[in-house]
């Protein structure tokens, strides 16, 4: 018996007025599968991953997080809104990486990590703390935890979002160009975390201009192009062996 999927998409349309930004977009990632995401600027890329924690409403079809709507509510045949607070819930599965931090300027780095399991999911004090330091020396920042975001690289403070999401014990990460405003230099540090996540069998699901990154790290690298999922398989094949003329133009642009 296999598991359930950790996302399920069928069908899915958004439409932001007359603009199809999905069209018609089917994806299945599995538990433990790093599947990156690549695509010409537009294709709908981040607005895919937020359409999963429904940061975006959908038009038509479904997406299921570990089995569950996320944002929608079955009522016979139908998919009605959910409410506000069944959506925070079904959320917290999720742990959302931007390209932007996002990091709270007045909290250290210790109560960045601690504030929502302790207000949101009611973790004991003790216990939060414990977690989030064990997360901050995964990611290398131990010695940081009474640092404020501005006193930190942005490579830093990229680790210490990556280790924010994680103290909610997601079942699925969601990482959207997580280093594409970071200097060079710095984004070695970001994807060596990332994959160390891939090799303790996180779900992730990455939006990324790194060619190298998705090579070695992704067991599935999906192209967008124009809403669409032109092309879908194993990293190696998609990036060395493009079936599609437009994945083929897109990689050799990049590359
Ligand atoms: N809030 C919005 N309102 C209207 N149109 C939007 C909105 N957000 C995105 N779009 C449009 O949807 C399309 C897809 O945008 P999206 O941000 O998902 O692309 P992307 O693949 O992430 O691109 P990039 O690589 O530049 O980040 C674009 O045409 C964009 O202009
Ligand atoms: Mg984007």
């Amino acid at each position: 018996m296999s598991a359930r999927p950790a996302v399920e998409m069928r069908g899915v349309h958004k439409l932001y007025g007359s603009l199809h930004v999905l069209c018609d977009v089917d994806l299945v990632v599995e538990p433990g599968e790093v599947v990156c995401l690549i695509g010409p600027s537009g294709s709908g890329k981040s607005t895919l991953l937020r359409c999963i924690n429904h940061l975006e409403n959908i038009q038509a079809g479904t997406i299921a997080v570990d089995g569950e709507l996320v944002g929608y509510r079955r009522r016979g045949r139908d998919l009605v809104e959910a409410t506000a607070r069944e959506t925070r819930i079904a959320r917290r599965r999720i742990g959302m990486v931007f390209q932007q931090f996002n990091l709270f300027g007045h909290l250290t780095v210790l109560q960045n990590l601690v504030e929502a399991p302790i207000r949101v999911q009611r973790v004991p004090r003790g216990e939060a703390v414990a977690r989030a330091e064990e997360l901050l020396g995964r990611v290398g920042l131990a010695d940081k935890h009474a640092a404020y975001p501005a006193q930190l690289s942005g490579g830093q403070q990229q680790r210490v979002a990556i280790a924010r999401a994680l103290c909610m014990r997601p079942k699925l990460m969601l990482c959207d160009e997580p280093t594409s405003a970071l200097d060079p230099e710095l984004v070695g540090e970001v994807l060596a975390v990332l994959r160390d996540l891939a090799k303790i069998e996180m779900t992730m699901l990455v939006v990324t201009h790194e060619m190298g990154f998705a090579r070695q790290v992704a067991d599935t690298v999906v192209f967008m192009d124009r809403g669409r999922i032109v092309e879908h398989g194993p990293a190696a094949r998609v990036l060395d062996a493009p079936r599609h003329e437009r994945t083929q133009r897109f990689l050799e642009r990049v590359g």
